[in-house]
C-alpha cells in the first residue's frame, strides 16, 4: 500500500490524517462522518463553533454537498478551481452539523494539490479539513510544521513546501457575493466576474477570532524601521522578504514559524503597501499582531 492509500484507508476509516494542499497543510478527516470530524475539533483544540472547509476533487462532488450551485459558483469554479477559494453555500442535509458549526451553509473547495486531489479520489468521500495547526496558531505551511504541532502519532503526507502559503479566499454566494476572507484570489480577480460586497470587519467569517494565526511571540506591523526600543526582537524589514505579493505570501509563515522558535521578545513586521493585492497578507499579519 501507497502511502496516500494508507491515508485514504484511515479516512474511510473515520481517522485523521494531514495533507499538503496549495495554500495550507490540513488536518482531514471524512467529512460526511460527525464523529471524525468531531475528533479534528478535538485535536485542534478548536472550539465547535467555528465551521470547516470541505475539499472535493471535482465540481461534482462539490454539487452534491450543497442545495443551490448558483451561476456565479459554476463560473468562478471553471475559472478558479483546482484553487484557492472556497465557496459558502447551502448545504445538503447529509452535512453533518459538526462540520459546518451548526450553520446551514457549508464551504467547499476544490485545492490545487495532486496529493490532496488523489487523497479524495482515494478515500471517494468529500474531506474537511481545518488548517493542521493548534487553536489560534500559526497555519502549517510544511509537514514539518504539522509534526511540531502534533507529533509523530498523526500521518503526514509531506509535498513540501506549500506554494501559496496563505489560507483560501472564502466567499459566500447566499446568494449574493460577500467575502468573508481575503486570500490570493482577490476582490478584484472575483469582481471582474462579479459584484462582491466585502464583509471587512463587520460580519467577519464565523470562528474567525480576531487573534488567529499568531506566533508565540509578540508580532508587531511597524513603518519606517520603527521598531521597540525595549527588548531584543526581530525587524523583520521588506527587503528581508520577496518583493511580490505571491512570493511574500508563500514565505511568510515559515518565516513566522522560524522566527517564533528563537526566542525574541517581539518580531516588528514592516507593513507592506496598502494596496489591494496585499490585503490578505495585511489581513493576516494584523490577525498575528492580535
Ligand atoms: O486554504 C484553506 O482554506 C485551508 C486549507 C487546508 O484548505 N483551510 C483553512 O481552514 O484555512 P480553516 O478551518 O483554518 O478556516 C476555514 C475558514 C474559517 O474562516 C471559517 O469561518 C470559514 O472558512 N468557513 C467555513 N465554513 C463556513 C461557513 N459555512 N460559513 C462561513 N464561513 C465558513
Ligand atoms: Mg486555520
Amino acid at each position: 500500500m501507497t502511502e496516500i492509500e494508507r491515508a485514504a484507508k484511515t479516512i474511510r476509516e473515520g481517522g485523521m490524517v494531514a495533507f499538503p494542499t496549495e495554500t495550507v497543510y490540513g488536518l482531514g478527516a471524512n467529512a460526511l462522518d460527525a464523529t471524525a470530524v468531531r475528533r479534528i475539533f478535538a485535536l485542534k483544540g478548536r472550539p465547535s463553533t467555528s465551521p470547516l472547509i470541505v475539499h472535493v476533487d471535482s465540481i461534482e462532488m462539490a454539487k452534491d454537498l450543497v442545495t443551490d450551485w448558483p451561476p456565479l459558483a459554476e463560473d468562478l469554479a471553471l475559472q478558479y478551481w483546482p484553487g484557492p477559494l472556497t465557496f459558502v453555500l447551502p448545504k445538503q442535509s447529509k452535512v453533518p452539523a459538526s462540520v459546518t458549526a451548526g450553520l446551514p451553509t457549508v464551504g467547499v473547495r476544490m485545492p490545487n494539490h495532486p496529493i490532496a486531489l488523489e487523497l479524495i479520489r482515494l478515500a471517494g468521500v468529500p474531506i474537511a479539513a481545518p488548517s493542521a495547526n493548534r487553536f489560534t496558531e500559526l497555519s502549517p505551511t510544511t509537514a514539518a510544521h504539522v509534526r511540531a504541532a502534533f507529533g509523530f502519532d498523526l500521518q503526514i503526507l509531506d509535498g513540501g513546501p506549500t506554494d501559496v502559503g496563505i489560507e483560501s479566499t472564502v466567499l459566500a454566494l447566499t446568494p449574493e457575493p460577500v467575502l468573508l476572507r481575503p486570500g490570493m484570489i482577490s476582490f478584484d480577480k472575483i469582481r471582474q466576474i462579479s459584484t462582491v460586497s466585502n464583509a471587512g470587519e463587520s460580519h467577519l467569517a464565523p470562528g474567525m477570532s480576531s487573534r488567529h494565526y499568531s506566533p508565540r511571540t509578540t508580532l508587531l506591523i511597524v513603518e519606517r524601521g520603527n521598531v521597540p526600543d525595549k527588548g531584543r526582537g526581530y525587524y523583520l524589514a521588506r527587503n528581508r522578504m520577496p518583493s511580490s505579493p505571491g512570493g511574500y505570501a508563500a514565505r511568510l509563515y515559515d518565516v513566522l514559524h522560524r522566527l517564533d522558535r528563537q526566542g525574541w521578545d517581539w518580531i516588528a513586521v514592516e507593513k507592506p503597501p496598502e494596496t489591494a493585492e496585499w490585503l490578505a497578507i495585511l489581513d493576516r499579519l494584523r490577525r498575528a499582531s492580535g
